[in-house]
């Protein structure tokens, strides 16, 4: 699948392809999955081994210390947060487990999430239903999105949060997060945002939105891979919450080894807990630079458009993708029903196309790295 220049005009970011070598052998249509590997992160990865090769330990002292500050500052901008509001975590699963230990349910023990949000979310309150958390699950009236006015009706005055996606892994629908977090604010609850499969692919301003808490991270749309994500906490809330749920970097005196004391950070390091695993913050660094050189709101216009592309194909060759009827809605993931989809995608990867299935779908999610001639590929396949 090689990019003559004429493909490579096709859109405003088609050169980029060429940073992306999947794209030699095979056409890549599975970023909500994973974002795919580039050049510049490779060589990111590659600095880091050297370094590591070079100096061993004492590269903490400087490069790797201010590499943990770079990706703060990074992963701020992206999501226009300040660099004070962001902790650093391996992963979605540690950081809401963090932040589920900072509440205090004995008054406040119902937990509000969506049947449309990705279960590890869920688990955190799950788990604590012999600690009486209650956690309520609304139900989506059709596969594809939540309204917000039924989320309004399970949360009540004994409602310590609403925890709910940006953009559901399910079905590609971008929820209201403005208004979830208002209807959470008006009964004294908290708001927490998991954004993984938003950010780095829809335009977010976190204050503007409300919202409290707010996760995401390197493996899709931030290009970054597995092992890197991050929490953002509203600094107003910050030094309200003490974690019951830690490790040494929350300590602002980290460096005393004194196991008798935390000092918290002040800012949003008091959510953090063991030591990054720092290839995967070179990953991000890579990854983030891409995003941030190109900005969101550019990939956005040219995604919508493969989106829209992509939706508009597969209708005209029979296939009923099902998605948000409105298309500013829609993000860049397409679920198209069939029988068998794991099946489909065995089709697919033998036709050199890597997608995904979940439970009675394709799963389609272009970036910007790909082309309408991929969009095109593909659903000829499906339909073949
Ligand atoms: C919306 C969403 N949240 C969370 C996750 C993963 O969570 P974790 O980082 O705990 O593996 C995924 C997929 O990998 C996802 O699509």
């Amino acid at each position: 699948m090689t990019t003559s220049s004429s493909r490579t005009k096709e859109h405003a970011l088609a050169h980029y392809r060429a940073e992306f070598p999947i794209f030699e052998e095979k056409i890549y249509l599975n970023s909500c999955s994973l974002g795919a590997l580039s050049t510049r992160v490779e060589q990111r990865v590659a600095d880091f081994h050297s370094m590591w090769h070079a100096r061993g330990a004492s590269a903490w002292y400087d490069v790797w210390w201010e590499a943990l500050g770079e990706l703060r500052d990074g992963y701020a901008q992206v999501i226009a947060a300040r660099p004070s509001e962001i902790a650093l975590h391996a992963s979605v699963s540690t950081a809401t487990a963090v932040l589920a230990s900072t509440i205090d349910y004995r008054s406040r023990p119902r937990v509000v999430t969506t049947s449309l949000d990705f279960p590890t979310v869920a688990y955190q309150w799950f788990v604590k239903r012999p600690a009486g958390v209650e956690l309520v699950v609304v139900d989506s009236p059709d596969g594809i999105s939540v309204p917000v006015a039924a989320i309004a009706e399970a949360v009540d005055d004994r409602t310590a949060l609403v925890a709910t996606s940006h953009v559901f892994f399910t079905s590609g629908a971008v929820q209201d997060i403005k208004a979830i977090a208002r209807v959470a604010h008006e009964n004294g609850a908290l708001c927490f945002v998991d954004a993984y499969q938003s950010v780095g692919q829809i335009p977010l301003d976190v204050h503007d939105t409300g919202v409290d808490f707010l996760c995401a991270g390197g493996l899709k749309w931030l290009l970054g891979g597995t092992g890197i994500v991050f929490l953002y906490v509203r600094d107003e809330l910050t030094k309200e919450l003490v974690p019951t749920v830690s490790g040494w970097f929350a300590n602002e005196r980290q460096f005393e080894f004194d196991l008798r004391e935390i000092v918290w950070h002040s800012d949003a390091r008091r959510f953090e807990q063991g030591t990054p695993a720092l290839s995967s913050v070179f990953t991000q660094l890579g990854g983030l630079e891409i995003i941030r050189e190109i900005g969101v709101p550019t990939i956005r216009d040219v995604v919508s458009d493969l989106t829209e592309d992509l939706i508009t194909g597969a209708q005209s060759a029979g296939l009923k993708p099902k998605v948000h009827p409105h298309p500013d809605c829609r993000a860049a993931i397409v679920m198209l029903p069939h029988d068998d989809p794991g099946g489909q995608v065995k089709r697919l990867a033998d036709a050199n196309i890597i997608a995904d299935a979940r439970p009675g779908h394709v799963r389609l999610s272009p970036f910007f790295y790909n082309l309408k001639e991929d969009n095109v590929a593909a659903i000829e396949v499906l339909t073949a």
